[in-house]
């Protein structure tokens, strides 16, 4: 993912910072935090040049002072937008929360929105989509259409285009609206909302005026609960979603045999398996299938992970 960048509204500051960046890139890391700690000296509290610092720090293999860095981030930036919760956690300096901070993932995605379909398709192999679409027809044949399918994070409609030849109504909601308005662009959604997954059903956007409960007989979340943690809100969203007998497919990247769901040095999180079935029974879902698959790629490795179908119980 690329970085969240902003102006530290100092001209030189952003120019040491510039600099510093070129020699993170170039391998030269202490180098880097050492011109970085000089553009801080010119904006001690600049948020995203804190971020920066702590990420020089800890290249440099100095992860005492990342940490102090990320401690003091954590009192500048009020809504997390960089992460210094996760990454602190990540280091061993905090409990990992049970959700990433919502302005950060808003943030990422909203940054990265003009760049992430050549970036996933192109670069990083992203296959998610088209495994959960043969997911459902090994299930359900080729033929079996959807009343309305509801695509949960549906990002730049990459998902949503993998099924809607399958669907008469396609629904897509998302967190960034940068993400939502390249979605639009493809000409695939019957409607397209923000939405928080984390919020209660009644306040998550799922549910505005005009939106039903229980309308759906598809839902897709396809590379979403990554960014979710506990799936607790997630599940009440689309159990409330979700017409009995209804369809539930996602994909989780794969937690192996922890209890329940780990943040990792990506910052996103892995669910094991049997959390995720937990989950799923609790909220009124029977597993129907499921299949292990990498989803994409990271840093040139293939991220492993696990592909569900589940289906709403009928009582
Ligand atoms: C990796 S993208 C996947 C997009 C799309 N489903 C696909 O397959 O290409 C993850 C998406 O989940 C969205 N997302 C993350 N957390 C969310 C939340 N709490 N509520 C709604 N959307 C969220 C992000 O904004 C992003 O667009």
């Amino acid at each position: 993912m690329t970085a969240i960048s902003h102006s530290s509204g100092d001209l030189i500051a952003d120019r040491r910072a510039d600099y510093a960046r070129m020699l993170d890139e170039a391998g030269d890391h202490a180098a880097a935090a050492e011109v970085m700690e000089q553009a801080m000296a010119l904006v001690p509290d600049w948020p995203a040049g804190l971020a920066l610092l702590a990420t020089y720090r800890e290249n440099a293999g100095d992860v005492a002072a990342a940490i102090a860095t990320l401690k003091k981030l954590d009192g500048e930036d009020a809504e997390d937008v960089f992460a210094a919760s996760l990454k602190l956690a990540v280091l061993g300096a905090a409990e990992p929360p049970a959700h990433p901070p919502g302005r950060y993932v808003e943030a990422l995605f909203d940054s990265y929105a003009d760049h992430f379909d050549q970036a996933l398709t192109e670069r990083l192999e992203y296959n998610a989509p088209e495994r959960l679409a043969a997911l459902l027809a090994g299930s359900e044949g080729e033929t079996r259409r959807f009343r309305l399918c509801a695509d949960l994070g549906c990002g730049t409609g990459l998902s949503g285009a993998a099924f809607c030849k399958r669907v008469a109504r396609l629904e897509g909601f998302d967190l960034s609206a940068n993400m939502l308005a390249k979605a639009e662009e493809k000409v695939v959604y019957h409607h397209l909302a923000q939405a928080d997954l984390l919020l209660a059903p009644e306040e998550s956007g799922l549910f505005a005026p005009g939106l039903e409960r229980r309308r759906a007989d598809l839902v897709v979340a396809a590379d979403v609960l990554m960014y979710l943690g506990a799936l607790d809100s997630l599940m009440d969203n689309v159990a409330s979603l979700i017409a009995p007998g209804g369809i539930f497919l996602f994909s989780v990247e794969d937690g192996g045999d922890a209890e329940t769901f780990t943040l990792l040095p990506s910052l996103r999180y892995a669910h094991a398996f049997a959390y995720v079935e937990g989950m799923l029974s609790r909220a009124g879902f029977d597993l129907k299938s499921h299949e292990r698959a990498a989803l994409r790629k990271d840093a040139g490795e293939p991220v492993p992970g696990i592909l569900f179908l589940a289906v709403r119980r009928l009582a």
